[in-house]
């Protein structure tokens, strides 16, 4: 379906076209004054010097052309040679209408399906995730779902890093704490335990405990560090028992990980990682060679990836470490080689922090150098900034530490709680459900509300709050509408004597108030204006997808929020007598709820029933 704006522009475009004049002109955008009209067009203006008129006089034949319009309300020409135009109410009625009877209410399929990668998540294996994980999850996965609202497929790859040092330094920790494991013995030929010698707790203790010992400026440090290259070497070389050791820390890991990501409502198709394209490593390292794009400079083999028109300093890209180990580097780019032979995506989108914005461009330039990738290939890597706390840095716990996702998660579930329980009245277990909704609404909205690249502050504070710009505030709306439409119901069944419980108030629901049955023509002000920001969801939702912007959908559902209250709190719904009207209030009031839940599940939070 067209988007509203291109059908003004086209209906004021006939008319320019009518009145003699070329149709570009007639550009419609929504109006800067909006005290003044709904709509402008200022095409008089840009064609006074190729008509050789008076902008005022184009402007005049222009609206004349438009009196036969059913699109305007009122077309005024104002000087210099504005159109000024409100919206025909019938008009947008009938657009409501047709949009109401779409899946994707107007939103048009792609003329090509595109097949996606994107890579976020990108948590390391055996470290906890913190809270600086969470800008990539939570745009990436809201990046992936807009990606399939389009009509696109999108594979999400969490992109494990599983396979550097950090491996080394647990497996030589447990080497010193274990010694006796049956790993660590190069001469022991039988099966290794299935079970793992650690908990994902110990884990998480070994991780930070071997990494500081590693960095000591000391025998001791300088020795385990040593040992801990040796240890990734073997690992990476294939020694039998360190690999089994691996597994185990692989499994223990992925298992957590799986829980902390159900609980943000991120999920993933492919949980591969680094370690996946360790055995296409050899290969492309002779594919970049025979091709003449890797050369050895200093014992590191690098490909160049600096352009003339350059103006920042570009290093080369190392493939391999003089002591010819891989790099991050070449893992992302066998990834990369990896992903086009079992994929061909047409696109592959990275998230991660900003601060590898230089490294992306190095590695998607070499990829395409090399051509590992097809000249239409896009490869895309959207940088965030950082989280930070109230003083403006980096967010951080009370005593100064680094905070665990999972914990800020909790507390901010139980402050939550605590408030939900105050003076409503829920059973525990519903306001413990409530809360876990709501706060995960707080946190991926106060995330996702910003533009990507920006730094953001995370004030808990106020992302819960019921009010403002928050993704509680969305929710209290659509569970404002629900209750409204579920109490309607409710009363229809008593009046016809008939059960009102929960399952046969949902069931009258659907068939009371169905949305393709129709809407009215807006009476009001603010009914208007309701429908009026309903009816830019196609538009906003495409250039969403076209930036990659989540925040596109966060500005779009706080104006439709506000845009309902103003309504609701003006506007006698359930207790209108004209029952027709009544119905045609229900329907927008309907059509508003499933929009915004559409809306949400792109971002990747939902309403709960009550709050
Ligand atoms: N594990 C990486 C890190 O912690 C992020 C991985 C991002 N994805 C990628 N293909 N490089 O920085």
């Amino acid at each position: 379906m067209k988007k509203l704006l291109d059908l003004l522009s086209e209906e004021v475009g006939a008319a320019f076209e009518k009145a003699g004049y070329a149709k570009e002109l007639g550009k419609v955008a929504v109006s800067n004054r909006p005290d003044l009209c709904e709509y402008q067009c200022n095409g008089s203006l840009a064609g006074a010097k190729q008509y050789k008129k008076a902008p005022i006089m184009i402007a005049n034949d222009v609206a004349e052309c438009l009196k036969e319009s059913s699109a305007f309300e009122k077309v005024e020409v104002c000087p210099p040679g504005f159109l000024n135009l409100n919206l025909d109410g019938d008009y947008l009625k009938n657009f409501l209408n047709d949009m109401a009877k779409e899946e994707k209410f107007g939103l048009e399929a792609p003329s090509k399906k595109l097949k996606v990668i994107v890579d976020y998540g990108g948590p390391n294996v055996a470290k906890p995730l913190h809270v600086g994980h969470l800008r990539s999850a939570v745009i990436g996965e809201s990046v992936k779902r807009i990606i399939r609202y389009m009509g696109h497929e999108a594979i999400g790859d969490i992109h494990l890093g599983d396979w550097g040092l950090q491996m080394g330094l647990i497996i030589a920790e447990l080497k010193l704490r274990k010694p006796e494991l049956p790993y660590f013995d190069e001469a022991f030929e039988g099966e290794y335990p299935e079970e793992a010698p650690f908990t994902i707790s110990e884990l998480e203790e070994i991780y930070p405990f071997a990494s500081k010992k590693s960095k000591e400026d000391s025998d001791e440090g300088r020795a385990f560090k040593e040992d801990a290259m040796e240890c990734t070497f073997k690992l990476q070389s294939g020694v039998r028992g360190y690999r089994a050791l691996w597994k185990h820390i692989l499994n223990v890991s992925v298992t957590d990980l799986k829980r902390n990501y159900d609980n943000l409502n991120v999920s993933f198709d492919l949980w591969k990682g680094e370690s996946d394209v360790h055995d296409l490593i050899p290969g492309m390292v002779q594919y970049l060679k025979d091709g003449g794009y890797a050369y050895y400079s200093e014992g590191a083999l690098v490909v160049d990836v600096k352009e003339e028109t350059d103006t920042k300093e570009m290093p080369p890209c190392m493939i391999l470490k003089s002591d010819g180990a891989s790099l991050y580097n070449t893992t992302d780019l066998a990834t990369i080689m990896d992903r086009m032979k079992n994929y061909h995506p047409d696109r592959m989108i990275y998230l991660t922090d900003k601060r590898q914005s230089l490294y992306f461009e190095q590695v998607f330039r070499c990829a395409r150098k090399t051509k590992l990738v097809d000249e239409d290939t896009d490869l895309i890597h959207i940088g965030f900034g950082t989280v930070n706390g109230k003083d403006g840095t980096a967010f951080k716990t009370r005593d100064g530490g680094v905070q665990r996702l999972e914990y800020l998660i909790r507390d901010i579930n139980e402050e939550m709680f605590k408030k939900i329980s105050e003076g409503r009245e829920m059973t525990e277990e519903e306001a413990k459900q409530t809360a876990k909704l709501v706060s995960l609404a707080a946190i991926k909205y106060g995330d996702l509300s910003n533009q990507p690249s920006k730094d953001y502050i995370f004030d808990i504070e106020r992302f819960s709050s019921f009010e403002g710009d928050t993704g509680p505030y969305l929710l209290y709306t659509v569970v404002r509408i629900k209750s409204i439409l579920k109490k309607y119901a409710t009363q229809k069944l008593s009046e016809e004597g008939l059960e009102a419980d929960e399952k046969a108030v949902s069931e009258a629901l659907n068939k009371m108030v169905d949305i393709t049955n129709g809407l009215h023509k807006s009476e009001s002000e603010s009914e208007k204006k309701l429908c009026m920001q309903l009816a830019t969801f196609n538009a906003m939702m495409e250039s969403a997808y076209e930036e990659l912007a989540p925040n596109r959908i966060c500005a779009y559902l706080y104006d439709l929020a506000n845009a309902f209250n103003a309504f609701y709190h003006e506007t006698k719904i359930l207790s209108e007598e004209d029952e027709e009207k009544k119905l045609g209030y229900l329907r927008l009031l309907k059509f508003v709820q499933i929009v915004m839940e559409s809306c949400m599940d792109v971002l990747g939070f939902s309403a709960p029933e009550k709050m």
